[in-house]
């Protein structure tokens, strides 16, 4: 349902067109970018991509050549250890499944072309979607940073989830 391919600069217009409000780009990058959001602001991100340190890629549905979602992953390659981030499934399509195609995708990449031994990954305690999303893939809540930062009026908490490699192993085996 839905394959994978590297991101490349070009793809960044993309990834700005998705954003639709501070909100979202908040719940998708934290402090890492402000609003407005532009393509510039992505410009070290893209060029981090085409490094060993991040995998990121671009999701497409085969059946119509749709782009429909982003995904990166920073490694530590010292460490066997992998961060998921940037997940984000363009909007007229969510709900649908992409997402949790996508990511399964990008476990696979991770667990098994990268050889990372966990993955991890940080969301605001409040994004109830992703959090269901993660968790129906298996991660598992390590800890929650409360109270980390103010943005919009408010107080900030964030998740911090894993997945080793044995509960990824052991959900291969049983699907
Ligand atoms: C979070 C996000 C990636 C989910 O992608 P998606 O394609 O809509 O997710 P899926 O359709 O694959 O759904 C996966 C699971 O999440 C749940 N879910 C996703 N969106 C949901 C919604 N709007 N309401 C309720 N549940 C939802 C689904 O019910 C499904 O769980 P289930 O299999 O138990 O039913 C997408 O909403 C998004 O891009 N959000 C904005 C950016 C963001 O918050 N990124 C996460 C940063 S940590």
């Amino acid at each position: 349902m839905v394959e994978l391919r590297d991101f490349r600069a070009a793809d960044c217009r993309q990834l700005v067109e998705w954003i639709e409000g501070p909100a979202e780009l908040w719940n998708w990058s934290g402090h890492h970018f402000s609003w407005p959001f532009d393509e510039g602001q992505l410009a070290e991100y893209a060029a981090e991509s085409a490094t060993p340190l991040r995998q990121s890629w671009m999701a497409f549905d085969p059946t119509n050549d749709h782009v429909v979602g982003h995904v990166s992953v920073r490694i530590d390659a010292a460490n066997a250890s992998g961060r998921l981030g940037r997940v984000l499934v363009a909007p007229e399509v969510r709900g649908k499944g992409y997402g949790a195609a996508m990511l399964t995708k990008a476990l696979d990449a991770g667990f098994g072309d990268l050889g990372l031994e966990q993955i991890e990954l940080g969301v605001w305690d409040d994004n109830a979607n992703a959090i269901r999303l993660y968790e129906g893939l298996g991660f598992g809540c390590d800890r929650v940073l409360r109270d980390v930062v103010q943005f919009a009026g408010k107080s900030w908490s964030a998740m911090q989830m894993i997945l080793p490699r044995s509960a990824w192993a052991a959900d291969a085996a049983s699907a």
